[in-house]
Formats: structure tokens, sequence, C-alpha cells
């Protein structure tokens, strides 16, 4: 099929200088239709769009109307005709030392092969499958097959249970799953097909399951539903691109908000491609010879964006770890990044608090002269964090790209652009908005925030990488996001701004929890809890951790008739295998009964606040003077026993 041309001239973006920046920023705010009809260029296009935005329906902003495009052709196809042919698009690499490099080419071969095999399966346009894979080849090479043929696609990641995993499925329809016998995981493997076969109990939409032979565990195959992947790939085949529109979903990716049930954000297909590659040559500047290593999980929207489509649209080389930083040694982090010449670094904060735990040792122990950029994501980093990052990790010479997102933006929107600008960084800070971007803080009393004065974060205009809506529930995407201050899309964050204009973001404004850069729900986790059925109603909020940010902490009050003895530990390990290990709380305490509002609405800030020894605040709705002293009293009992 013949494709357009990518013809935007990348040498306007060098020579950055905050002039520069100010001068392409000013384009895109003022005349966003040309500027991304200009900047859209990044990638191949079957056909060019009509109009650059419809915004007759918003907030469901539509970009690059009519477009014509599909992203495997973006991200593989049109490199293996030039000399990125043999270039390595990903460098696997996992915790037993083990190392696959699959190039261009070979990721092409794959792609096609699967996306040949999903059509064998009955995949087509309009489908959507599942994926729930560790860090393997596999898993780009899903994601992208789907994509190929017009499927959309939902990664669920692999440290969610089985219920976790079958609500997913449901919401999201999938057909089809692709899962692994097993993953690694600190010297042990999660039976991941083991727990496909549980979440299929809990579902009748997946008539097809595709398994990886990874570890070589012993798996239970269905005959006529499970099929081995190295079964049915591996065939010499071309499967045709299909073009996509602009609008078309290329994910749902569920994420934590303020109720109970996860949301499904659904990505677009051309606006998202345009935004994530955008970004991510403005933020980090990637050059062509760079390895990059985004220290993500595929699973979340980091490594979707990060680790599969931007650099393959870039042509980059990526690093796929599977496994964690500080196993099987302590320095596991810096003998990757010292055996691959890794040139950009991009973890979260918690990652980084964690290795400095260690000591400075380990870093100096290696060859980390590679590296030239450094980047955070997911939670705010701490100067301490920021300094020992810069010095012992850098060298004190590579700049710190400290990225503010959200699964709901695509990619970045807030972030040092070493691609276009030169300020200079501040700790802790995420500096300024990208190009398209128009933050602007409001505070509770509805007025614009001065310079220093704490607010609400909102964006005034959409962008291309914004999601299109909430899976099955666009007034669910209304109503979360652009209801709190009318056409404004709503963050869900504090933050600040600074005399120099610079952006602090402060952390979740609702009832979010960032544990170790995981988003987590507080009544995410009580439903959990209250699943088990082994408690009548449970309070939980996140306390500060040194390490994870943030702790999960719980009260519950027992069902009549259960036993307290070792109900702690039979509600961790229950939400363990339901939900999977993030979702358990740290410390469960067991209480009669829990502060509650005369309506019954569970008071979480009352628990908090007496928890943390602070002041409550306003008790005019207690329902029970006791509830409190309940807390107090089961607060103080455990504090006795930490002493003890
Ligand atoms: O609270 C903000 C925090 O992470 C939230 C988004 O989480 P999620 O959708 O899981 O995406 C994480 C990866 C993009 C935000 O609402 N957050 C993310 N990046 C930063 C941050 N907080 C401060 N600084 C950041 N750089």
């Amino acid at each position: 099929m013949e494709e357009m041309s990518n013809s935007l001239p990348f040498d306007s973006l060098h020579n950055p200088s905050i002039e520069r920046y100010r001068q392409i920023y000013k384009e895109s705010i003022e005349n966003p239709e040309k500027f991304w009809d200009e900047h859209a260029w990044i990638l191949n296009w079957y056909k060019k769009w009509d109009k650059v935005l419809d915004d007759s329906n918003a907030p469901f902003y539509r970009w690059f109307i009519n477009g014509k495009l599909n992203i495997s052709y973006n991200a593989v196809d049109r490199h293996v005709n030039n000399f990125r042919r043999n270039k390595a698009a990903f460098i696997y690499t996992n915790e037993r030392g083990e190392e696959k490099i699959v190039t261009y080419h070979g990721l092409y071969k794959r792609v096609n092969s699967f996306a040949q095999a999903l059509k064998d399966m009955g995949i087509k346009k309009g489908d959507t499958i599942a994926i729930y894979l560790p860090m393997i080849i596999e898993a780009p090479v899903a994601m992208l097959a789907a994509a190929r043929i017009g499927a959309a696609f939902t990664l669920v990641f692999s440290g969610f249970g089985a219920e976790a995993l079958a609500e997913r499925i449901n919401d999201s329809g999938a057909k089809l799953i692709v899962t692994a016998d097993g993953g690694y995981r600190r010297g042990k493997i999660i039976q991941l097909k083991e727990i496909v076969d549980k979440a299929l109990e809990y579902t009748s939409n997946v008539e097809t399951v595709i398994v990886v032979k990874h570890t070589n565990t012993d798996v239970n195959m269905v005959e006529g539903r499970d099929y081995w992947y190295h079964h049915i790939t591996g065939e010499n085949i071309y499967v045709e691109p299909e073009p996509m529109d602009s609008n078309d979903p290329l994910f749902i990716l569920y994420t934590s908000g303020t109720t109970g049930k996860p949301k499904g954000i659904v990505h677009s297909t051309g606006g998202y491609a345009v935004w994530v590659s955008s970004t991510l040559k403005w933020a980090f500047d990637p050059q062509e010879t760079d390895r990059w290593w985004c220290a993500a999980d595929i699973g979340w929207i980091t490594g979707h964006s990060y680790i599969v489509f931007a650099p393959l649209i870039l042509g980059l080389t990526s690093i796929l770890y599977e496994g964690s930083f500080d196993y099987p040694f302590p320095d596991q982090i810096w003998r990757i990044i010292e055996l691959y010449g890794v040139n950009i670094l991009y973890t979260s904060p918690t990652a980084i608090r964690m290795l400095m735990k260690y000591g400075d040792i380990y870093p100096k122990k290696h060859d980390l002269s590679s590296l030239r950029i450094l980047g955070t994501v997911g939670e705010p980093i701490n100067p301490a964090a920021w300094e020992w990052y810069y010095k012992n990790v850098g060298n004190s010479r590579c700049p710190i790209v400290d990225t503010y997102w959200q699964t709901e933006t695509g990619g970045f929107i807030i972030s040092p652009q070493l691609g276009i600008a030169n300020w200079p960084l501040k700790p802790g800070s995420a500096t300024y908005p990208h190009p398209g971007i128009e933050p602007v803080i409001i505070k509770e009393n509805g007025e614009i925030a001065k310079v220093g004065e704490k607010g609400y974060l909102f964006i005034k205009k959409p962008w291309p990488g914004l999601m299109l809506t909430v899976n099955k529930d666009p007034n669910r995407y209304v109503s979360t996001y652009f209801s709190k201050v009318k056409g404004y899309y709503f963050t869900g964050d504090y933050a600040i701004m600074d005399n120099d204009g610079y952006f602090w973001l402060l952390g979740r404004a609702d009832e979010v929890l960032k544990v170790s850069g995981h988003r987590i729900g507080t009544i995410e986790v009580e439903d959990a809890l209250l699943s088990t059925e082994l408690v009548s109603e449970a309070g939980v909020f996140g306390k500060p951790h040194q390490v994870k940010g943030e702790s999960i902490v719980a009260f519950v009050v027992p069902k009549s008739g259960i036993q307290r003895e070792g109900l702690e530990e039979r509600l961790k390990q229950m939400v363990r295998e339901k939900f999977g290990p993030i979702i358990v709380p740290d410390e469960i305490h067991v209480v009669e009964m829990l502060p509650k509002t005369r309506s019954g609405k569970i008071m979480r800030r009352v628990i908090k606040a007496v928890y943390l020894d602070q002041l409550p605040g306003d008790l005019t709705t207690l329902e029970s003077e006791a509830s409190v002293s309940e807390i107090r009293d089961a607060v103080e009992k455990f504090r006795n026993e930490i002493k003890q």
C-alpha cells in the first residue's frame, strides 16, 4: 500500500534554547491546528486528514479527521527498508542473565507472523484482544500484531490476580487472550497460565488462549481453546497493515480512580501516536545510536507509550528487562547499564529511593559513563532522591528529565524538553508544559491560583494524546475529567507554579494513592477487602513511606462470627490471590467500628488523621464519637506491639 512519507524537518527542533521553546510553544497554543498539521508528519499516513481538530462534540475531541494510518507500519515496516533493518529494536534480558536481541527485521517478521495467527483465530478489525504477559518480546509483538490487523488490545499488568484480570476482560469484551506459561520474578516463577485459567471461570467472552512457552512450566492446555504460540507462528508471511482511522481505538488501559471499578482509558491511533513520538523527541532528544531504557512495566501506560510505541516509531533501540533492579544482585541495574551501554535511563522515584538504600558503592562499582540523560516518572521526586540520582548515577553531568503525565494524557505533558530547550533544572519540579499543553491552577474557591499558591491542576485545551473516552462509560469521562471546571481537563493533582513559571506537582487531590508509583484507589482496596466476605466495613488510606512514597493502611470491621485470630493474614492472602500483590494493604487493623458520617459514609480522613496524630478536622457530621476512640486505641496497641 502506498504511504505518504514523513517530511517533518527535525533539524528545526535542534539548537535547543529557551527562545526556541517559547516560539514553538507559542505557535502550538495560538494556532494548534497549524502546529499539528505540520507536526503530525512525524508519522507516515496512508491518507492525510481533512481537518486537524474536531471539537464540535467537546469534550470528545477528535484529531486528524479522516486521516488513515497504521501504527505497526510506523513502528516496524518503515524501518526495514533502510539502514535500521539490522538495528536492534529490543535487547531483552532478565534476572537470569539470559539475552535475546530482536532487530527491526526480526520484529517485522514476528509481528507479521503473529498478525496472521490472530487472523486465523478469527480476530478481525474492530475486535479486542487481551494480553497478559511478562516483559518479554512477545508482548510488544502481540500489541503491534493486533494493531496491524485493526484489533484493539488491552494489556493487563502481570502482577494483577485472576479477578482483576477477569474484570478487565469482561469490560473490554476481549475474545482472545495472549499469555505465557509463567514469568520470572525474584527467582520465582509466577504461574500466569494458571491465573488466566482461573480468570476465565469468571468470564465468557474469551474463545481462544494463546500461550507463549517462556519458563517451561507445566500448564494445562484446553483442547480447542488453548494454543501454543510457537505452534501457530513462524511462517514466512506478510500481512497487509489495515489502514486505520486516526480516531479508531488502539488500546484500552485500565487505571484506578475514585470508585472501586477501574476505568478503561481508550486511546486513539493517530493522535496518540503523534503525541507519544513527539513528546519523546522533545523531552529526551534521543539520538539514532542511543540505547534507551524505559525501565517501567509494559502493563502501565509508561510501558505502552515509551517502551513500545514512541521508541519504535522513532526507530530507537530499547532495553526490555524482565525482573527487579536489585535481584539477584543489589547492583543488577548497574550491571545492565554497563553491559549494554545504556545512554538514557528512565525510571521511577521509588526505584531510585530503593537503590539509594543499598548505598553509593554499587553504582560506583560500574562504568556508567555511557549514560547521557536520566528520567523519572510516576510520582513527585523528593530532592534527596533527585540529588542522589544526579550525583551517583549521572556523575553530575546528566540532566534529569522529570516527566509529569498520566494514563489519560497518553504521553508527557509537563517536563524538561532537552530537544527544544535548555532551561535550568530544579530538583522536584517537572518544569514547563509541552507544546500544546496549557496548564492552569485553580484554587478550591474557583479562583485562578497566584504564583506560589496551591491549587488543582487543569489543562485548558485538548491535545492529540488525550484519551478518546472511558470504555463503555462516556458519562464517566465527562463527569470525572471535564466537570469540576467546565471544559477544562481535570488532572486530579495538586500543583503550584513558582516565580519562574516552573510547575511543581504536589500529589493527588483525590482518593487515589501512589504506592511505588502504582496508581491505586482507596475504594478499590476497600472493595477488595469487602469481597473476601470476612469483613463488613473497610476504611483505607495512604501513609507516607520512605521508599514507596505511600503505603496502604486499612482499618476493617470483621463480620459477625468471623474469627479475629489471624484475620489480617487471611485477608492479605485472599486479596493477593484475587487481585494481585499490588492491592494488598501493608497494614490491616481490626476494629469494632469505623468513624462514619450520619449518612453512613466512612470518614477516611478522620481515620488517617488519628493514625498520623494529626487534627481530625471538622467532626460535625460524625455519627459516633466512640468510633474515633476505637481507632485511637487500635493505633496505640499497634505502636506498642511494634515497640516490643
Ligand atoms: O499524581 C500524578 C502522578 O501519577 C499520576 C498518574 O498515574 P498513572 O496514570 O498511573 O501514570 C503514571 C505514569 C505516567 C498523576 O496524576 N505522577 C506522574 N508523574 C509524576 C507524577 N507526580 C509528580 N511528578 C511526576 N513526574
